[in-house]
């Protein structure tokens, strides 16, 4: 613990692409921790102890976004045993329009806004006192080309034909949750940013995406170690930015 410089927290680290992200965080960057988020304590627990074993400075930290009660827990964890925090990652997200047949429209767009768009907006709320003792705060949100207006306005645009309302419509909001931060603590410095993963195999679409894990990460690994000079309030992939 002694030689460690920034503190992690990414948001649904137990798996899929927040795993990874953790991964790669703690391997290639020295003085780094992490603090691997997790809704399920064991999960969190098993998650971290694997990382952790390949030497790597991680600790599992529970928090269920979509609980305040959870994330206030969390929030007091980490300013008890850190007094800051410098980078957060609001990686945890759930998809739910194809698969589960909920009962109603209205119940698919409750969780699905409940864990994407709330749970990010009231963690990174709750991270602000914590962030606010970082010399250089770093805010990653992990976002989809599924929320980009300009793609679905094109009739030619990019997966015009997942049928994902509820999804399409968190990410979108959680895109503009985003530049809402940018905007807030541009002055301060902060770096705010958006990234999309792209179709990656992860349990989220039962491992239907083309794309890896370990790409899929990399542009939230880049953009969570942003520099002085790096922009703010952007929404990009590995390949360069996209579309609004
Ligand atoms: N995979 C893709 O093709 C793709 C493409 C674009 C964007 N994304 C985004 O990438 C992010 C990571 O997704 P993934 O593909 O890695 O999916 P995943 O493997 O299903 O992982 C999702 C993670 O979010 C966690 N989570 C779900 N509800 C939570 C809650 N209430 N509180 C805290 N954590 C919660 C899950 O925990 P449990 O294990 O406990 O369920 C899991 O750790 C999501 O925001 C997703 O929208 C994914």
């Amino acid at each position: 613990m002694a030689s460690i410089s920034k503190i992690v927290l990414i948001t649904g680290a137990n798996k899929g692409i927040g795993f990874e992200i953790a991964k790669q965080l703690a391997s290639q960057y020295k003085g780094y921790h992490i603090l691997m988020g997790s809704r399920v304590a064991a999960r969190g627990e098993e998650a971290a102890e694997a990382l952790k074993k390949e030497g790597l400075s991680v600790e599992a930290l529970t928090i269920d976004v979509a609980d305040d009660r959870s994330i206030e827990a969390a929030a007091q964890t980490v300013k008890s045993k850190f007094g800051h925090l410098d980078v957060l990652i609001n990686n945890a997200g759930i998809s739910l329009d194809s698969f589960t047949g909920q009962p109603s429209t209205r119940a698919i767009f409750e969780q699905t806004f409940a864990v994407n768009l709330f749970g990010a907006a009231s963690t990174t709320e709750a991270f602000i006192p914590l962030l606010e003792k970082s010399t250089a705060a770093r805010l990653v949100f992990v976002s989809s080309d599924l929320g980009s207006l300009s793609f679905l306005a094109d009739p030619e645009g990019r997966h015009n034909s997942v049928p994902v309302p509820a999804y399409r419509c968190s990410k979108a909001a959680m895109n503009m949750l985003a530049l809402t931060y940018a905007q807030r603590f541009r002055t301060q410095g902060w770096k705010v940013n958006i990234h999309n993963p792209g179709y990656t195999a992860t349990d989220l679409n039962r491992h239907t995406g083309p794309g890896t894990v370990e790409d899929a990460a990399k542009g939230a690994v880049r953009l969570a170690t942003l520099g002085e000079d790096g922009d703010t309030g952007t929404y990009s992939e590995k390949e360069g930015p996209l579309p609004w």
